[in-house]
């Protein structure tokens, strides 16, 4: 039997990366493990999803106004459970609760982190057996240490992060997160249960030919924006189009594969809905910190989505995401 050491598991690599600096109190390697351990749980039960009676709704409606499924709730324990007895979290606040939960104990009191997440993202495509995600970013908290964290904490700019990452439940389960210094993606090995690095640094090409965004929508948005949709179909581009239009309708496989594979991914404001539909703290701010690290950009349009100063939990904005040279193309037909 040949033994590959070459690969190494999520806690190996967190930890390899720790001895980098010396300094490091090792919370953020720790606060990685106990989300690896959330998404393995998370992901035995997506799995099963097919088979056993937790599909449907949980006959509640969440604080967006949106049907909750059986597996969001659980996710969201899960996420929960783990942060809240690991050693590296103050506090939490989640896509599918209405306040953050500060966690007033000793330990978490004492920690220095907050996380932001949303645990089951996609989750209208559970019953078609359609790839979903999680998506989390960790912020370092501003409110003093020793004390429970506050909501200060939560509404800091998404350029605030230190880390963010996403799980993707697709054809096999991968954890990719970043921090400033580079994004790598790990596949889960079912045969031993472990995240193994598989993406090393990952950078985002700076051009691409995929293109995703609801068409349904297409005479809701903005005439630039349908000038730049129309162009993504035109065969005489000089950039090589006719782009291909890909859009699964769940936002992390749509971005995942236009991460790894260039292009661009635009969820923008319609007339009913100027301000969008994803939300900023929990999809838009992880999914844009990644994106830059990895080489791309993130807008609303007419901002960096890294610079949006939230107000609230649970805003909404519009978004522009992905390959460097795709957003600038955007730029020249579409400023609101
Ligand atoms: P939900 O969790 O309610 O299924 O929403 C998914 C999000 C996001 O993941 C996806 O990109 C977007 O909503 C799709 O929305 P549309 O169906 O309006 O295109």
């Amino acid at each position: 039997m040949i033994i590959n050491r070459r690969i190494l598991t999520l806690d190996e690599f967190t930890i390899q990366q720790l001895r980098q600096f010396p300094t490091a109190t090792g919370e953020l390697s720790s606060l990685l493990r106990d989300i690896g351990l959330a998404a393995k749980r998370i992901n035995v039960e997506v799995n099963k999803a097919g088979l056993v009676d937790i599909l449907g709704d949980a006959g509640s409606v969440n604080v967006q106004g949106e049907d909750v499924k059986k597996l969001d709730i659980y996710a969201n324990n899960q996420f929960m459970g783990v942060l809240k007895h690991g050693i590296s979290c103050a506090g939490v606040g989640s896509e599918e609760l209405d306040d953050v939960v500060v966690f007033d104990d000793e330990v978490s009191n004492n920690s220095k982190y907050v996380v932001l997440f949303d645990p089951l993202d996609g989750s209208s495509n559970i019953d078609v057996n359609i790839s979903i995600g999680t998506i989390f970013g960790v912020y370092r908290r501003v409110s003093e240490l020793g004390k429970p964290c506050t909501e200060e904490d939560f509404l800091q700019p998404g350029v605030r992060q230190v880390a963010a990452g996403y799980v993707v439940y697709g054809s096999s389960t991968m954890l990719v997160y970043a921090t400033r210094r580079g994004v790598n993606g790990f596949t889960l090995d079912p045969a031993i249960g472990e995240f193994c690095l598989s993406h090393p640094d990952i950078k985002c090409p700076p051009s691409g030919k995929l293109y995703s965004v609801n068409h349904g929508n297409f005479f809701q948005y903005e005439e630039g924006l349908r000038n730049y949709i129309n162009a993504c179909q035109r065969k005489d581009k000089t950039n090589g189009g006719p782009y291909t239009q890909r859009y699964v309708g769940s936002m992390v496989a749509d971005v995942h594969r236009n991460l790894i594979k260039g292009g661009i991914f635009m969820y923008p404001g319609t007339i009913d809905k100027p301000g969008g539909k994803l939300r900023l703290m929990y999809e838009c701010n992880p999914f844009s910190f990644m994106v830059e690290v990895a080489g791309g950009k993130a807008t609303d349009g007419k901002q960096r989505i890294l610079d949006i100063q939230p107000t609230e939990l649970h805003q909404r904005t519009p978004l522009f995401i992905g390959s460097k040279h795709m957003m600038e193309e955007l730029e020249t037909y579409y400023k609101p």
